[in-house]
């Protein structure tokens, strides 16, 4: 079996990439029986636009990996990769507030007219036209498509629209009311599920993560390859990068250890928000199981009337739930303890500041309950053990933060 995957020296697709190498590829029988196949091909492709991707280049090529560079919004390009089976998307620019200005990342402009391009322009292209692009060549191949959608495809208003209170640096829900009035249609105290509006506006990340979504599922149904579309919360582990914007729980605790200013913006500056949490490996395991359950489908006419495809959701949310839900303060207190003391020098500045960030909402925790029936999945990592794998790759690499572009 030969995988492709996009964004393959980026923190999700590396530690994808990583786990099928070590635990095989895809088979009709489970990772826990042993029953793989013997061949796997794994082909990596990445632009290295994300500050620190390129550290993980060479430790996968000697993983035994192929690394091809190039950049998904050239047509051309993704043409000219070798065929393969799967395409598991894992490239893009993943910021809630990419495109909006000096935040987005930005490859080198290799036209000249990329160099007078919009962020938001950019951020389409990298998005949704690399999407488009991989589109055409799993039609083109007829190989299946795991795309990574986000918890940001739901509406901002909607979530930001959530009735709430926050006392003592808690945000306070009256779920009972919540529930029992239906108050917000895929809402409960279990969290996001996948019938929450997706009314815009989304963030333009978000937007073009639907849209990304919707053009699958129409090449996908007219085209006839396999497509899973897993929307996850946040995915957190070492090696993660980490900025402000994107890679928090690995941004705050670089900062915090090595005493750079950290900042709790919105809701009073109280830290209240509250996120959850998955490993990537675990979401390997899910997608492991979604490849093998249509593995050589695409040779079967029509894939989409083949009974694994009818009876599973193509889309699902993936995430670690309300037992992994955290807040900033929670993150934070838990820094102060690990690193709080003298030892580790100065206390480091925090400011608690009231004024919202863009497409900031208090509480985003996904119900994941579809994807644990469908699958018989469920993760296996819980938020402390992430927490403690971030903490101890923090102390072993004190320049983090500079390869990964999260110092200002
Ligand atoms: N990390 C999260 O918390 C999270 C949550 C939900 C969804 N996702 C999704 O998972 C995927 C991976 O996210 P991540 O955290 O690994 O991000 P990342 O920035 O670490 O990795 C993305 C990789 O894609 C590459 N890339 C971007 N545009 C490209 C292009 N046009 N051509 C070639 N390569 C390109 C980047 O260089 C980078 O290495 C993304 O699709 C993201 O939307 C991530």
């Amino acid at each position: 079996m030969h995988l492709l995957i996009t964004g393959g020296c980026g923190f999700v697709g590396s530690r994808i990439a990583k786990w099928f190498l070590a635990n095989g590829p895809a088979s009709s029988g489970n990772a826990s029986s042993g029953s793989f196949t013997p061949a796997l091909q794994i082909t990596l492709v990445d632009n290295l636009m994300r500050p620190g991707s390129q550290t993980n280049r060479a430790p996968l090529e000697c993983l035994g990996a192929e690394v091809i560079l190039g950049d998904l919004r050239h047509r051309d390009f993704v043409e000219s990769l070798p065929a393969c089976d799967w395409v598991i998307d894992c490239a893009a620019n993943p910021s809630v507030l990419a495109g909006l200005g000096s935040s987005a990342l930005c490859a080198p402009p290799s036209t000249p007219s990329q160099a007078t391009q919009s962020p938001s322009q950019t951020l389409v292209d990298h998005n949704l036209g690399g999407t488009i692009h991989l589109l055409e060549y799993c039609k083109r191949h007829r190989a299946g498509m795991v795309l990574l959608s986000s918890s940001r495809v739901y509406s901002i208003r909607e979530l930001s629209g959530i009735p709430h209170q926050i006392k003592n640096s808690v945000l306070e829900f009256d779920w009972d009311r919540i529930e029992s009035e239906n108050l917000i249609p895929g809402l409960s105290r279990q969290g996001i599920d996948e019938r929450f509006s997706v009314e815009p506006p989304l963030s333009l990340y978000g937007a073009t993560k639907l849209a990304s979504e919707w053009l699958a599922k129409e090449y996908s149904s007219a085209f006839d390859f396999p497509l899973w579309i897993n929307r996850c919360g946040i995915l957190a582990g070492s090696g993660q990068f980490g900025k402000a914007d994107q890679g928090i729980i690995t941004y705050w605790m670089h900062r915090f250890l090595y005493r750079h200013p950290l900042r709790m913006l919105g809701f009073q500056g109280s830290g209240a928000q509250v996120r959850d949490c998955l490993h990537p490996e675990d979401l390997a395991r899910l997608i492991h199981r979604q490849i093998s359950a249509s593995q050589g489908l695409q040779t079967q006419h029509p894939a989409q009337n083949h009974p694994s495809f009818r009876s599973k959701p193509i889309t699902v949310n993936v995430s670690g739930g309300i037992e992994s839900a955290f807040s900033l303060q929670e993150l934070h207190e838990w820094c102060l303890r690990r690193w709080g003391s003298d030892r580790f020098g100065a206390a480091c500045e925090l400011q608690r500041i009231d004024q919202p960030r863009p497409y900031d909402a208090p509480w985003i925790v996904l119900d994941s309950n579809k994807a644990r029936q469908t699958w018989d999945w469920e993760p296996l990592r819980d938020r402390l053990s992430i927490w403690e794998e971030i903490a101890e790759h923090a102390e072993e690499n004190p320049n983090w933060l500079q390869i990964s572009g999260g110092i200002d």
